[in-house]
């Protein structure tokens, strides 16, 4: 078999670092593109054996059209969730295949940094102490042990999470579509339906998938059934919040913070230096003004072990596929 050429989109040099390792004697060769995969771009995609992409890339029905036409056979997600392809349409045109895990630590601990963070105010002192300001009016936090912490989502990143918190003196209070047996048991961990979560948990971090279902399952509704004073986070996917409720649950003091590392509207924003535009997304900017909200840009992922997996599994899963037409990492 000649070496496989594999289209890469919207590169940053980390992800270069990483698949240049991986694929070197493998195989599999990789061209990096800087721009996203979109209707306008996905004609650099002509000659390539598969495409590349991550989860700000738009591979919609005209999308996987074209890379059918240009004989593009597989598409390989360099990341778990796949909410940015339209997986139905695909079906029987390209191969589509994922990494469905490559540290649920990496996403788990960045969520407790962002919380401890936010509740002790450190993005704050760390201001501070840099122009000699040791004041400590104002940074007063309270302890995470015996909170109530509310987890929505319990698969691989939410039981890590889990652990974390229960590690703090946490108890949690978790809510999936598909409880995990193994957590029914588990001391200081209760499953709930999602209103008796709302209703008790001090702080709530999301760790599900986006769906239909559980798209803005934090609304207007739902921000109003909590406790007041109630901490969001979410490392998962933007529009599981519903960014205008929320900016308005934080006006009203309902919400008492918001550790945000995903936005609904951030594929046009995030992993980009936009230091020096204008920005035209007032409820961002508005909700970054605040200061109980911080804002990480889809960074959770962004650690050592899980760039070399994601690398390693991204290149196995094209070689499973040219080499046997299967991949247990498939869609
Ligand atoms: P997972 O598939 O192991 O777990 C997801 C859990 O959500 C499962 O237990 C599933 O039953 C549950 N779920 C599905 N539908 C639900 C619903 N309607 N209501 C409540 N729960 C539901 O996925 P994993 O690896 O834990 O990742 C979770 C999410 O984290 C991903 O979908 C992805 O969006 C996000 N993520 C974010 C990253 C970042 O850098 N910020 C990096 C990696 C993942």
């Amino acid at each position: 078999m000649s070496d496989l050429t594999i289209a890469f989109f919207d590169t940053k040099q980390y992800d270069k670092t990483s698949f240049e390792k991986y694929s070197k004697d493998s195989g599999v060769t990789f061209k990096f593109f800087e721009t996203k995969l979109n209707e306008d771009t996905v004609r650099l995609a002509k000659g390539f054996d598969g495409v590349c992409v991550f989860v700000n890339d738009t591979v919609n029905a005209a999308v996987i059209d074209k890379m059918e036409k240009m004989g593009v056979k597989v598409l390989a997600l360099r990341c778990a969730g796949f909410n940015n392809v339209d997986v139905k349409y695909a079906q029987g045109k390209l191969q589509v295949v994922r990494v469905p895990a490559y540290s649920p630590y990496a996403v788990a601990e960045h969520a407790m940094a962002m919380l401890l963070a936010s509740v002790r105010r450190i993005h704050k002192a760390y201001i501070r102490s840099k122009d000699f300001n040791f004041s400590l009016n104002g940074l007063t936090g309270f302890d995470l042990h015996g909170k109530t912490m509310g987890i929505i989502g319990t698969g691989r990143i939410g039981r890590v999470f889990i652990d974390i918190c229960l590690g703090f003196g946490m108890n949690v209070l978790a809510y999936d579509k598909y409880p995990a047996k193994e957590l029914e048991n588990k001391d200081n961990v209760k499953y709930a339906e999602l209103d008796e979560l709302f209703e008790n948990s001090d702080i709530i971090s999301l760790h599900c998938p986006l769906t239909e279902e559980t798209h803005y399952i934090i609304d207007k509704k739902a921000i109003d059934t909590c406790k007041k004073g109630v901490i969001i986070i979410n490392t998962s996917r933007g529009a599981l919040v519903d960014s205008e409720a929320l900016l308005n649950g934080i006006k009203e003091r309902q919400i008492g913070g918001a550790c945000l590392d995903v936005y609904e509207e951030e594929s046009d924003l995030f992993f980009e230096d936009n230091s020096g535009h204008i920005l035209e997304d007032d409820t961002l900017a508005r909700l970054i003004t605040m200061p109980n909200v911080l804002v990480t840009s889809h960074q959770a992922f962004l650690t050592e072990e899980a760039l070399e997996n994601i690398a390693e599994t991204t290149v196995q899963n094209i070689l499973d596929i040219f080499k046997t037409g299967e991949c247990k990492n498939s869609i």
